[in-house]
């Protein structure tokens, strides 16, 4: 794909790893950017920077886990804005706890904003690309979507959903000349991962490398794009001693404290 004059959607664009794809893409000439995050004053921030490199910028400031309302202002969004040629479904949410533990409202926000979210908006732009016989999906998962993290139980189901999604909407979608990627990040330094206790022994990267390769993985046409060497290492060890795998996830992942297991929400 050639991301000069076209117009891409980004959503999570506020910060992290959806911001640095924002300016990943004006770095590739993209003509229009359409933003989505909650925080109306982030958007704005961004925005200011990416006009200033020429890019043409809407924000959208919308709530992901508000299915109704996100349709009905995307529609009417989509009307007035050239026709989408790039989706990027970025938004997410994640939290760290032993899964017994787990809050019920921290497994609705990451089901709601890393599926629901994801599907209210795909479902529009893909019609139109579908319409328009083209356009590329890129829904970010992670490597948890392929390696499930202990302590990570809901975020982990939702990222495989992520990658089951893609492939299905990939084969339903080729027919009409629109593709659909997957972007796994591993872990890598945002605000998402600031108060978590890592895995030991993982490297964080950085968000732009992530921007990067997508930006790379996307122009060669890739169906599954991966960041830094770390992650291709965990699919091989996957891959060819999955036994081997889980010793080592068992080894290296973060020892949080399980408190007596409360009956509360
Ligand atoms: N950081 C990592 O280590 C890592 C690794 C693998 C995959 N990922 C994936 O990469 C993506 C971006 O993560 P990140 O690390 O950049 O996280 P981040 O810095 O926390 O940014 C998350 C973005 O999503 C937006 N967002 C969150 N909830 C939303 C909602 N309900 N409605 C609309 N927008 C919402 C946030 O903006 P507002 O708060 O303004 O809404 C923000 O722009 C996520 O899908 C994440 O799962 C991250």
């Amino acid at each position: 794909m050639d991301f000069r004059g076209q117009t891409a959607l980004i959503t999570g664009a506020s910060r992290g790893i959806g911001k640095a794809i924002a300016f990943s893409l004006a770095q590739q000439n993209i003509r229009t950017l359409l933003l989505i995050a909650r925080d109306p004053q982030r958007l704005k921030s961004v925005a200011v920077d990416l006009e200033a490199l020429g890019v043409e910028v809407s924000i959208l400031p919308l709530d992901l886990t508000d299915p109704h309302t996100v349709h009905a202002t995307l529609v009417k969004a989509l009307r007035h804005h050239p026709p989408i040629d790039l989706l990027v479904n970025c938004a997410g949410v994640a939290y760290q706890r032993p899964f017994i533990e787990s809050r019920l409202q921290h497994i609705e926000a990451e089901l709601m904003t890393n599926l629901l979210g994801m599907y209210t908006i795909t479902r529009l732009v893909a019609r139109q690309m579908v319409r328009r016989k083209q356009g590329h999906i890129v829904n970010v998962s992670s490597l948890m979507g392929k390696v499930a993290a202990p302590s990570m139980a809901t975020y982990s189901a939702t990222k495989h959903a992520v990658i089951g999604f893609s492939q299905a909407l990939r084969n339903e979608l080729a027919p009409h000349n629109v593709k659909v990627t997957n972007l796994l990040p591993s872990l890598t330094k945002t605000d998402m991962v600031k108060d978590m206790t890592p895995f030991r022994w993982v490297q964080a990267t950085r968000p732009e490398q992530v921007a990067k390769a997508m930006v790379a993985g996307v122009k060669r046409g890739e169906h599954e794009i991966l960041v830094g060497w770390q992650s291709r290492m965990t699919l091989l060890c996957a891959r060819l001693s999955p036994s081997l795998l889980n010793q080592i996830i068992r080894w290296t992942q973060p020892q949080l404290p399980v408190a007596a297991a409360s009956q509360s929400n």
